[in-house]
C-alpha cells in the first residue's frame, strides 16, 4: 500500500536580494499583479502549516504540480527549496514538476533546474537523452513527470507537452517494467476539461495527450494550474481514466469551497484487486480551516457544531 499526497501552485513569495533589472522584462507586469493581489492572496503561512500537517500523514510520497514561484526570480525558487527542505520526506521521495510561472521568463526554466532538479530526476532504468519525461518508480505505483511550461506573451498562461515529450510518454508508459505498476501522470496543464481547451490558459496538445492515453492507458492524471479542486477524466486503453485538479495549497479566500486551499491524499493498493494492477482505493481532501489543514468531515463538523 502506499500513501501519496499531491499538492500544487503554492505561489511562494521571496524578493530577497531581487534588483529593478530583474523586472526589466515580462516580470514587470507579473510584478505589478504580484504586489496588488497575489502576494495577499497567497501566504507563506499556509505552506508551513501544510508541512506539519504532511508530517502527521504518514506518506511514501509527495507530489507538487508546478508553480512553486510566481515570476520566477532566483530569490523565489531558493525560498521555496528551503521550504520543501522541511518536509517529512528526502527529495527522492518528492516529485515537483514546474508551472508557467516557473517559466514565466524563459530562464525560469534554468533556476528550476538549479534549485530542484533532486526532485525531478528519473529513476537509472529510465534515464534518456530528453530528461522529460522523467519516470520515478516507487513500491507498485510509477510516477511520470511532464513539463508544459514554456515563456508565453503577456496575459496568456497557456502550455503544451510537444511532440518529443509525448513520443517519450507512448514509449514509456508501454515499457514492460510498468506493466504492473498504477501510472501516474503529473502534469502542470489540466489536460481535460473546458479549461484544457483555453486559448490563452489551456493546453494547446491536450488532443495528442490524450489520444496517448486513450491507446497506452495510465491509473490517475494530476494536475494543478486551475486553482480549482476538480475530477475531470479521459479515456483510457481500459476505462475512463481519473484526472484530479488540487487547489492552490496557500489561497487564504474561498475557505471550505473546492477553490480554497487543500491538497489530496490518495491510497493505492493491490490487494484487493482481481488483477495485477494496484487501484486506487482512496482519495481524500484535506482543507486549510483558517488555522489548519483537516479533513473535509472535521470541517464539515466543526461549520455545523
Ligand atoms: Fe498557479
Ligand atoms: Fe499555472
Amino acid at each position: 500500500m502506499i500513501r501519496l499526497a499531491h499538492f500544487s501552485d503554492p505561489h511562494l513569495l521571496s524578493l530577497k536580494g531581487s534588483r529593478v533589472r530583474d523586472f526589466l522584462n515580462k516580470r514587470w507586469i507579473g510584478g505589478l499583479n504580484l504586489l496588488s493581489s497575489r502576494a495577499y492572496c497567497h501566504q507563506t503561512a499556509l505552506f508551513e502549516s501544510l508541512i506539519e500537517d504532511l508530517k502527521t500523514q504518514q506518506l511514501d510520497h509527495i507530489i507538487c504540480t508546478g508553480d512553486l514561484t510566481n515570476v520566477a526570480l532566483p530569490s523565489e525558487f531558493e525560498f521555496a527549496q528551503s521550504l520543501f527542505k522541511q518536509m517529512p520526506l528526502k527529495s527522492s521521495e518528492i516529485t515537483v514538476i514546474p508551472g508557467n510561472h516557473d517559466a514565466y521568463v524563459d530562464i525560469g526554466k534554468e533556476h528550476f533546474h538549479q534549485w530542484f532538479s533532486d526532485y525531478c530526476t528519473s529513476d537509472d532504468g529510465f534515464k534518456h537523452e530528453i530528461s522529460w519525461p522523467f519516470v520515478r518508480v516507487r513500491g507498485n505505483v510509477a510516477i511520470i513527470g511532464l513539463s508544459t511550461s514554456h515563456e508565453t506573451p503577456w496575459f496568456t498562461a497557456w502550455g503544451e507537452v510537444g511532440k518529443a515529450q509525448r513520443d517519450r510518454l507512448s514509449e514509456i508508459l508501454a515499457s514492460p517494467e510498468l506493466n504492473t505498476k498504477f501510472r501516474i501522470i503529473a502534469i502542470h496543464h489540466p489536460p481535460s476539461g473546458n479549461y484544457a481547451h483555453h486559448r490563452r490558459h489551456g493546453l494547446h496538445d491536450w488532443d495528442a495527450f490524450a489520444e496517448i492515453l486513450k491507446h497506452q492507458g495510465a491509473e490517475l492524471v494530476l494536475h494543478g494550474h486551475r486553482h480549482h479542486d476538480i475530477q475531470t477524466s479521459l479515456p483510457g486503453s481500459d476505462g475512463a481514466i481519473v484526472v484530479q485538479g488540487v487547489s492552490s495549497v496557500t489561497y487564504t479566500k474561498k475557505q471550505g469551497t473546492p477553490l480554497g486551499a487543500g491538497y489530496r491524499i490518495y491510497t493505492i493498493d493491490s490487494s484487493n484487486t482481481r488483477t495485477d494492477t494496484p487501484t486506487m482505493v482512496n482519495s481524500e481532501r484535506r482543507i486549510w480551516d483558517g488555522s489548519m489543514f483537516v479533513s473535509i468531515e472535521q470541517y464539515n463538523q466543526t461549520c455545523i457544531a
